[in-house]
């Protein structure tokens, strides 16, 4: 609780006016705009008939699962530093030589973009005396140089100039470059893997959802913002991600002014999901013929990336990418929420991308983070009762259906495969 209140955002709500504007792109073509009017119809006839997706039945599961230290300690040690983690986003290396340092899960990494254009992800470590090289967050260099005692590493990680070296003594150069990690640049997402000397196969791991991501053509994106934001247990945060059901009573003023409330359609890839949510606009055009439907214009999608990387609004111009990731401690969270466009970002947009960024900031700080504060406090007073998804928060089931999964088939020669949950 100290964490947020060092950060509270003490500034009204912004009022409906200055709420975050729809703008088409293009990214809607072929199968992508097929499955987006998929997603509308099924969308459309939920709220004819007042219904919405639903899992076969509701699910218990035990309360502790946001309390017991050896279990967030399981899911550390073999979910978090086992499967590929979504680090960065390739427009947040934009260029060449240009690197983005962050701590995940307490592990301290640089992602890089070299000299040729290749990415790179290295333990965030000096191999002098273990100093952290960079501060979190991103930057243009040649070397990465050491604060203590200015040692430098190439942007490939090699130990490339020491200080003072003729007073030094011997060292074995090759021996001391940065502790590289494994890590693949897909669809506009950098994949990193937390353990050294694992490999990723991120075919295996995204499977068909290789395919959503890529359709969201990412990789021609460019970030506007990038924000950490202090949450509770990693699960009590993300599952806010996962379900409609919460808007009505969360979001009153804000999120279900836009959108209507408990109307979701959900499609589970492996561990990963999409869920599309109805805006209110959908009334207007539903019962019209659907080649004049826009599903960008209706639908919110979120495109979510296991564990906690969440895409909204991934088919229009602007969005808002978000991940979630435990810090070392089960009752701690931070989330980096980065707002990323598809145009070019000059002054005449500047405003209305502060606008933007500040109004999800708010809302997901103010409405969503508050409650899962509170959560975490409840949750600290009624260990060993259980919670109850209901049928209706199936991204929710979906969510705690792959992490037990994994807990329980993951082990130590090697990560999980995507398969359903
Ligand atoms: S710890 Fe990095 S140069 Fe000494
Ligand atoms: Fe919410």
């Amino acid at each position: 609780m100290t964490e947020m209140i060092d950060v509270a955002v003490d500034v009204p709500l912004i009022d409906d006016e200055e709420m975050p504007q729809y703008l088409r792109s293009d990214v809607l073509d072929g199968r992508a705009r097929d499955e987006a009017l998929g997603m509308m119809r099924r969308l459309a006839q939920h709220l004819r008939d007042k219904t919405t997706d639903q899992a076969p039945s509701t699910m218990e599961e035990p309360i502790d699962n946001y309390l017991d230290e050896d279990l967030f300690r399981a899911e550390v040690d073999l979910i978090f530093k086992r499967i590929p983690l979504p680090l960065a986003l390739s427009c947040e290396l934009p260029g060449r030589n240009t690197y983005k340092a962050v701590e995940a899960v307490g592990v301290p990494v640089v992602i890089t973009r070299d000299a040729k254009g290749e990415v790179h992800a290295m333990l965030n470590v000096c191999r002098h005396r273990g100093a952290l090289l960079c501060g979190a967050g991103h930057g243009t260099a040649r070397a990465l140089t050491c604060p203590y005692h200015a040692w430098s590493f190439g942007m490939d990680g090699e130990l490339r100039g020491m200080y003072g070296e003729s007073t030094f003594g011997e060292v074995d150069r090759s021996k001391r470059g940065l502790i590289q990690l494994s890590c693949v640049e897909r669809h506009g997402v950098v994949f990193v893997c937390l353990t050294p000397g694992l490999e990723i196969d991120i075919d295996s791991w995204l499977g068909d959802w290789g395919d959503q991501l890529a359709s969201l053509k990412l990789d021609e994106c460019h970030l506007f913002s990038s924000r950490m934001m202090p949450g509770p247990n990693w699960k009590a945060v993300i599952e806010g991600y996962l379900e409609a059901y919460h808007f009505a009573a969360t979001h009153p003023n804000t999120v279900f002014k836009i959108n209507h409330g408990n109307t979701m359609v959900f499609d589970g890839f492996g561990p990963h999901e999409r869920l599309g949510f109805a805006l209110r606009s959908i009334d207007d055009v539903m019962d019209a013929p659907e080649a004049e439907w826009d599903p960008a214009a209706h639908v919110g999608p979120i495109f979510w990336t296991f564990p906690g990387l969440s895409i909204a609004g991934g088919w229009r111009q602007r969005m808002t990418v978000a991940l979630c990731l435990p810090t070392t401690k089960v009752g701690e969270s931070v989330t980096e929420h980065r707002i990323v466009v598809r145009h070019a970002i000059d002054t005449s947009v500047q405003h209305d991308l502060e606008v933007m960024r500040d109004w999800f900031y708010d809302v997901v700080y103010n409405e969503d983070y508050l409650t899962q504060y509170g959560v975490q406090k409840g949750v600290s007073v009624t260990g060993g009762h259980t919670q109850v998804f209901g049928r209706n928060e199936i991204g929710v089931q979906h969510l705690h259906r792959t992490i037990n999964r994994l807990l329980d088939e993951n082990h130590e020669e090697g990560y999980a495969l995507p398969r359903e949950a």
